[in-house]
């Protein structure tokens, strides 16, 4: 059973901040980044309640402070959306900058052009971003590059401005049609999300809501691709299909069976798995947040493959790690040569990212022998229980507490 959206959690969580009134939100993940955007709402002021399973209670109508401090934005990269909320709602906003996965240069320029298009200041200093605008009005924005958290933080600001704001070059993520949604069921007017020009008509005020978060894409197709790793047959419940399209295919091509039903989809392998060659592209290419898993994947099948990294800078640091589990990878800039082995050897490892140690997992999964994986905090900030899930699957994943003076980091899982 698939979980909420990390990446549409993330941002609807702080969008609640631009409603007069309490707002209920269904299907939330239970990971720490949901638990850091609920820790930031609070601290504001917010009331928060956990009135059923991953289902929450937010009034947002009685925060008195505009200010996310460092000790915790610093812990998630999208810390950056309570900008957008803030600046929406109170015309002020002071935000950390942003932490969250090291893949490379991880700019905010974008982001700040759009609270600039729409009449804001801003200023950083001491690792802050201070933001203060007299009004805010409705503007052409062009995104110089497409851009996921840009887009909704343009949405968030745009939503109360005055007047219209047309947003081009927009990213067009289902992240970004959730969000999108969950706005227009408060009352707001925003058109054309999930295209690259989204226009926002400006509204005075915003209502409460009851809405569900759509299911996780990548989570899903980590799943998937876990199956096939493992010449499993798993059927994976609570997904939208039309999401995971491009992962299909390229599963498809890699020789792995896929049938799709209304909200799930099932995946089974034989094990005969061929060579494939995958780009990382904005939506609706295949997504860079699946590119560690398929490249795992890849390492299983027969032929050389090749993967090539088309949205971060860094997105291979995982590789060193795939290696010491006998992994033939070579990587040269934003391309990778991996030479399938058909087989991966257990190992001690480390996960450098969030779905660095997602593959890892895998690794391990399709791994002869045991493989320990360290750090796995990076896995926690956007995997909801991942090793109950698959052990409910069969696998053999055990998530293990070591003592602080035997390792510098206490936990661990093993496969
Ligand atoms: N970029 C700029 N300037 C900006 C913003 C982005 O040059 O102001 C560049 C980035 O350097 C990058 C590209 O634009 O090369 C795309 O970045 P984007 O803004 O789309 O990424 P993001 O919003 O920071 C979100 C997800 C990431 C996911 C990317 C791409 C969240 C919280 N994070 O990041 O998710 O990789 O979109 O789809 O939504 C993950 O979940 O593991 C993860 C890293």
């Amino acid at each position: 059973m698939i979980s909420g959206a990390k990446n549409a959690a993330v941002a609807i969580l702080p969008a609640v901040i631009l409603s007069d009134e309490p707002c209920i939100i269904e299907n939330v993940p239970n990971i720490s980044d949901v638990r850091i955007s609920l820790r930031i709402l609070e601290e504001m002021g917010a009331r928060v309640e956990c009135i059923a399973k991953d289902t929450y209670r937010i009034d947002a109508s009685c925060i008195k402070k505009c200010c996310v401090p460092y000790e915790i934005a610093r812990k998630m990269r999208a810390s950056y959306y309570f900008l957008g909320a803030l600046l929406g709602k109170f015309r002020k906003a002071r935000v950390s900058m942003p932490g969250g996965c090291p893949l490379g240069d991880r700019p905010i320029d974008q982001h700040l052009k759009a609270f600039s298009a729409l009449g804001a200041e801003y200023t950083l200093s001491q690792g802050m971003i201070d933001l203060r605008a007299d009004k805010l009005v409705g503007n052409p924005i062009f995104f110089d590059v497409v851009t996921v958290g840009a887009t909704m933080n343009a949405i968030l600001a745009a939503t109360k401005a005055e007047g219209m704001t047309v947003i081009e070059n927009a990213a067009k993520e289902p992240h970004i049609v959730d969000l999108a949604n969950f706005l227009n069921s408060m009352g707001a007017n925003i058109m054309g999300a999930g295209t690259d020009v989204i226009k926002i008509r400006g509204v005075d005020r915003l209502r409460g809501t009851t809405y569900t978060v759509i299911p996780d894409q990548i989570e899903a197709g980590t799943f998937m691709i876990a199956a096939a790793a493992t010449k499993g047959d798993v059927l994976i419940k609570n997904v939208i299909p039309k999401h995971l399209e491009s992962i299909t295919k390229k599963l498809e091509k890699i020789g792995v069976n896929i049938e799709q039903f209304d909200d799930s989809i099932r995946v089974t392998s034989d094990g005969n798995l061929v060579k494939a060659n995958v780009k990382t592209t904005p939506h609706p290419g295949f997504p860079t947040d699946m590119q560690p898993q398929i490249a795992t994947l890849l390492t299983l099948a027969n032929g050389t493959s090749i993967v090539t990294e088309g949205v971060w800078e860094q997105r291979f640091r995982y590789v060193d790690e795939l290696r010491r589990m006998g992994a033939d990878i070579t990587v040269n800039g934003k391309v990778a040569l991996i030479e399938g082995t058909g087989s991966l050897m257990g190992a001690p490892v480390k996960a450098c990212d969030l779905r660095a140690g997602a593959a890892l997992i895998i690794a391990g999964l399709a791994a002869n022998g045991i493989t320990e994986i360290e750090d796995i905090y990076h896995i926690e900030r956007g995997y909801d229980c991942m090793e109950g899930k698959l052990r409910a699957l069969g696998a053999d994943i055990e998530k293990v507490t070591v003592p602080d003076d035997s390792m510098s980091d206490s936990e661990k899982k093993v496969v």
